[in-house]
C-alpha cells in the first residue's frame, strides 16, 4: 500500500519540509485529489472577482506540483509564475506546462523576487503546519506594491495556532491591509479538514 503523507505532514513543523516533499512529490497529486483537495479552486474563484486584468502576472508561491497554478489557470489567469523550495515538487509542475517561469530556491535565503514585481501573490496550502513558517507572510506581503493582492489559505491545523490569525488581524488593524474576502470551507474534505481562504489588499 502506498504511504500516506497526509498523516505525517502536519506533524512536521515548519522549519525545513524539503525532505518531506521530496518523498511525497511522486504521490502528492494522487493523495490530495483522493481526499478532495479543493482549496486551490476556492482561492482561484475568489481571486478572479477582484482582478480586472487576468493577464497580470501572478506569483504562485509554494506552487508545489502545480495544482494551485492549475486552478488559477482554470478560472482564466493567463500568466502564472511558480516558486517553491522543493526541486522534486517543481519538476512535476514543469511537466504540466502551466507556469511561464518556474524556480526553486533555498528557504534559508531571501525570496528571489524583487519588490513590486508581482501585483498578485498567492500562497495556497503553503503557510503553516507542514510547510512555510509565518515569517513568510511578512516577506511576501512586503514584496507587493500598493493595491497589490495577497491570496492565501490557512488550514485547520494552522488555524489551531492563534498566531496565524493574529498576523492577519495585525495587518488589518494597523492599516497596512484591507480584507476583500475571507471564507471558511472545504480543504481536504475526505480527511475532514477545512481551511480559511483570504484575499488581502495592500494599502
Ligand atoms: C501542501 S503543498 C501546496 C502546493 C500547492 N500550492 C498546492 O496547492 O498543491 C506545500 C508546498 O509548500 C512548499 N514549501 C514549504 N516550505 C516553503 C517555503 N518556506 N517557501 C516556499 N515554499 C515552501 C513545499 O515544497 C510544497 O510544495
Amino acid at each position: 500500500m502506498e504511504k500516506s503523507y497526509l498523516k505525517d505532514v502536519y506533524d512536521g513543523g515548519t522549519n525545513d519540509s524539503r525532505e518531506l516533499y521530496a518523498s511525497w512529490a511522486a504521490t502528492y497529486d494522487k493523495e490530495v485529489k483522493k481526499n478532495g483537495y479543493v482549496t486551490p479552486q476556492r482561492v482561484a474563484k475568489a481571486l478572479r472577482d477582484f482582478v480586472t486584468n487576468q493577464s497580470d502576472f501572478i506569483l504562485d508561491y509554494g506552487c508545489g506540483t502545480g495544482l494551485s497554478g492549475h486552478a488559477l489557470q482554470a478560472v482564466g489567469f493567463e500568466n502564472i509564475d511558480g516558486l517553491d523550495v522543493s526541486q522534486e515538487m517543481v519538476s512535476l509542475a514543469e511537466e504540466k506546462s502551466i507556469y511561464k517561469n518556474l524556480r526553486v530556491f533555498d528557504p534559508f535565503t531571501e525570496i528571489p523576487v524583487h519588490s513590486d514585481q508581482y501585483k498578485i501573490i498567492t500562497a495556497i496550502g503553503v503557510i503553516g503546519a507542514g510547510a512555510a513558517p509565518l515569517q513568510v507572510f511578512d516577506s511576501l506581503f512586503s514584496l507587493l506594491p500598493q493595491n497589490g493582492l495577497f491570496a492565501f489559505s490557512f488550514n485547520d491545523h494552522t488555524l489551531n495556532d492563534p498566531n496565524y490569525e493574529k498576523k492577519v488581524e495585525k495587518y488589518l488593524g494597523n492599516g497596512h491591509a484591507t480584507i476583500l474576502h475571507k471564507s471558511y470551507g472545504n480543504h481536504l474534505p475526505k480527511a475532514n479538514l477545512k481551511s480559511n481562504i483570504y484575499i488581502l489588499k495592500k494599502l
